[in-house]
């Protein structure tokens, strides 16, 4: 197959070369936030270098029980995962949000083990993450065929549909679909079903419904490692867009609604307070005790998120569950 002989690739299909149309999209998004009432920020800001250094320390807290949770079970499932990924011969295996690809690397050396023909395909919008893990994986896995793309999740998905168009796993891992608010989820899943072909699987990654206060302490942890990775937004905002937000002046303060299965992060301004951007060249005011409502991390019940997959085109195949049946990996087809 002409594909095998294809050397790796990076395709980088982001917007700029040197940053400045991320900058203005940036100032854009914050002045937006910061005029609206209530105030609110977008958690993709929340990943400059300190921001992805700060998450890589959060998936090691004892609170933080979702990576864990998710890594044990593909540990535990890879044999079964892999088999049933590779049962119509090759695919490209695409990782939207790949990182570190810390858990697909799993499957990735059962996939070598087992030797089933695929291309791994991550897609992140991160070019020195995704520099990075092509680096790593030449060096540890040197017969693996890799195109790396950077990318914002959809346009990704696009350059795959008129650039690969053989047969797709796609994998959105680490409840990653719990920063959209449920019907924003629900319509991410669809435009990820519109890229694909009936047959096609859908590896999707949900943290589940549990204890409240499980939920809690992992978005509140005593350390204050979470803390420091919200506050950071502000810290990115002073950096990058000439903001002089005073960093001792807001607080992290983060809450679960067991009802709406929604933890929510905020920032907290303790006193009255005026900031101003130089990026906009405006101030926001801030009254006491007014907050920035900075994230959302969606929880699902196993219902709740089958029925989101058939509602986006998909038919249920199975649900992978770690021990504690805390986090589950849901696998669709497209029909
Ligand atoms: C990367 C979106 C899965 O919501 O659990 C961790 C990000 N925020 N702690 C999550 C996060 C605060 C994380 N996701």
């Amino acid at each position: 197959m002409l594909l095998q002989t294809t050397p790796n690739t990076l395709i980088d299909l982001s917007r700029k070369t040197d940053g400045s149309q991320d900058r203005a999209a940036f100032a854009n998004d914050v002045a937006d936030g910061l005029s609206q009432n209530p105030k609110q920020l977008s958690s993709r800001y929340f990943y400059d270098a300190t921001g992805s250094r700060l998450f890589q320390q959060i998936m090691a807290l004892p609170e933080y029980y979702l990576t864990r949770a998710e890594y044990s079970l593909m540990q535990q499932h890879r044999s079964d995962m892999v088999s049933t990924f590779a049962a119509g011969g090759f695919f490209h295996l695409v990782d939207l949000g790949a990182g570190d690809a810390m858990k697909t690397k799993l499957l990735l050396s059962e996939l070598v083990k087992q030797e089933k023909p695929f291309n791994y395909v991550p897609v992140d919008i991160s070019g020195s993450a995704m520099q990075e893990l092509s680096k790593d994986l030449r060096q540890t896995h040197p017969d693996l065929l890799i195109q790396t793309v950077v990318a914002e999740y959809i346009t990704g998905l696009q350059w795959l549909q008129q650039h690969l168009p053989e047969r797709k796993v796609v994998l959105f891992l680490g409840s990653n679909i719990g920063n959209f608010e449920r019907d924003e989820g629900l319509e991410f899943i669809r435009q990820i079903r519109r890229h694909l072909k009936p047959g096609d699987l859908f590896l999707l990654g949900v943290d589940l419904a549990k204890d409240p206060a499980t939920i809690l302490a992992a978005y509140n942890d005593a350390s204050g490692v979470t803390a420091a990775f919200n506050l950071n937004l502000l810290e990115r905002i002073n950096r990058e867009l000439g903001g002089n937000f005073d960093l001792d002046a807001f607080k992290h303060f983060a809450l679960y609604d067991p009802q709406l299965g929604v933890m929510k992060s905020f920032l907290v301004s303790q006193r009255e307070q005026e900031v101003y951007l130089e990026a906009t060249q405006k101030r926001y005011t801030f009254a006491a005790w007014e907050a920035i409502h900075t994230e959302s991390s969606h929880k699902y019940t196993l219902q709740q998120a089958t029925e989101m997959g058939r509602s986006a085109g998909f038919e249920f195949v199975t649900s992978y569950l770690d021990e504690e049946g805390g986090f589950a990996d849901m696998l669709f087809k497209a029909i």
